[in-house]
């Protein structure tokens, strides 16, 4: 292994991609000592890869994994299956149920890079059992990343979350500023960033920090703003909206799973991204709705502050681009709840689910 700039993967189809801008990002000496460049030609857009990905059985895991495997990667899925397991067998694919909390018990022997999903993913989630929360979300997530560099991972894509900033006066919010997370929820994702910032010698870090998704998934969440307010309209023809004023960033599902293959297929990527799209206010997201399916829409007092416009230029310069909207989740939530394969049943909404599993205190 040289430390001269190195060209990836040379016998495919696509174009090569060079990845000394990653490694020079890791030191000077990298290329020597760097786990992640010793597995170098294992990584990249025609190489398939072994993904460990955890939470792989969630809302965004249900859709990633299958896109994961039709690009021809091997995927093992590790997940507590909270809400169940919606993911067909298929060649290539392992799934296991199992805790992250237990890192240090997990094989990744000839795993090439882990996709981070697993946590408690929301506020009141976070709040129903703050210890389960942080043993979750931050302590495993360490773990894991130790787990990964001991055994040779080279790779660590993280979902965090665009809610670390908390409420934010800037018009347009920018990875620099300083995070001050309100909810223990975004306290363990800022927390969990820092932590695998610290192992960026050892790991090629990747972190996202995701705006609210919207858009179906066989494992569906219904508490997500854009799908929870469509059902609402398709169920009662009538939406009910908490202050209706905060303006919060979008982005559709598609555009979220493709963003991790496209971390995926950029080692060169590393640090922290935001990714969302459309900043609007709930009650446009209600007025986007109302114009596709008319419905009542109700504005009631909030007691969440929480207004930004999140700015992904950072991602946007990378090359990365979103191919979907609002619209397109709201219509994809409309299609799947007619034709039959979306319930407005309890296990779309987290934080009925995990009281109903009393996997929380
Ligand atoms: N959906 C969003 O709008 C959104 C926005 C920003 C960030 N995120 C983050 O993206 C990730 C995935 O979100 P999602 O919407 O798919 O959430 P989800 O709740 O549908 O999926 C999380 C999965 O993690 C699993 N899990 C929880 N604890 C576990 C444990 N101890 N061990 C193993 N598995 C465990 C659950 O069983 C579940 O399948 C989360 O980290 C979330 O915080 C989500």
């Amino acid at each position: 292994m040289t430390g001269a700039t190195y060209r990836q993967w040379d016998g495919g189809r696509k174009p090569t991609v060079l990845v000394s801008a990653a490694l020079n990002r890791l030191g000077a000496n990298a290329t020597k000592t760097h786990p992640a460049a010793a597995r170098r030609p294992r990584v990249g857009l025609e190489c398939h890869m072994k993904i460990f990905v955890t939470g792989a059985c969630g809302y965004k895991g249900s859709v990633l994994v299958p896109k994961l495997l039709a690009v021809g990667h091997q995927v093992v899925a590790f997940d507590d299956q909270w809400f169940g397991n919606y993911l067909t067998p298929a060649p290539g694919l392992t799934v296991i149920k199992g805790d992250v909390r237990e890192a240090d018990q997990i094989d990744l022997s000839g795993v090439d890079a882990i996709i981070h999903l697993a946590s408690v993913a929301n506020d009141p989630c976070g709040d129903l059992d703050p210890k389960l929360t942080w043993e979750i979300s931050a302590l495993a997530t360490m773990r894991l990343a130790d787990q990964a560099i001991r055994q040779g991972v080279g790779r660590f894509i993280y979902a965090s979350s665009a809610s670390v900033y908390g409420v934010k006066q800037e018009d347009q919010v920018t990875e620099d500023l300083k995070l001050e997370p309100l909810s223990e929820y975004n306290k363990t994702k800022m927390i969990a960033e820092r932590v695998l910032l610290s192992y960026a010698k050892e790991l090629v870090v990747q972190i996202v920090r995701p705006a609210t998704v919207c858009g179906f998934s066989p494992r569906m969440r219904l508490d997500v703003s854009v799908n929870m307010l469509t059902m609402q309209a398709l169920t009662s023809n009538r939406i009910t909206v908490f202050g209706g004023d905060q303006v919060r960033p979008n982005i559709h599902i598609d555009d979220i799973t493709d963003l991790y293959i496209y971390m995926l297929d950029h080692p060169e990527i590393v640090g922290i991204y935001n990714a969302g799209f459309e900043n609007i206010s709930i009650r446009e997201i209600a007025e986007r709705i109302v114009r596709i399916i008319p419905a009542e829409i109700v504005v009631t007092p909030s007691n969440d502050p929480r207004s930004y416009r999140l700015s992904s230029k950072k991602l946007l310069a990378t090359g990365f681009s979103p191919k979907f909207t609002v619209e397109d989740g709201i219509l994809d939530v409309i299609a799947a709840y007619r034709d039959g394969r979306l319930k407005d049943n309890e296990s779309c909404y987290n934080i009925k689910a995990m009281k109903k599993l009393s996997v929380a205190a």
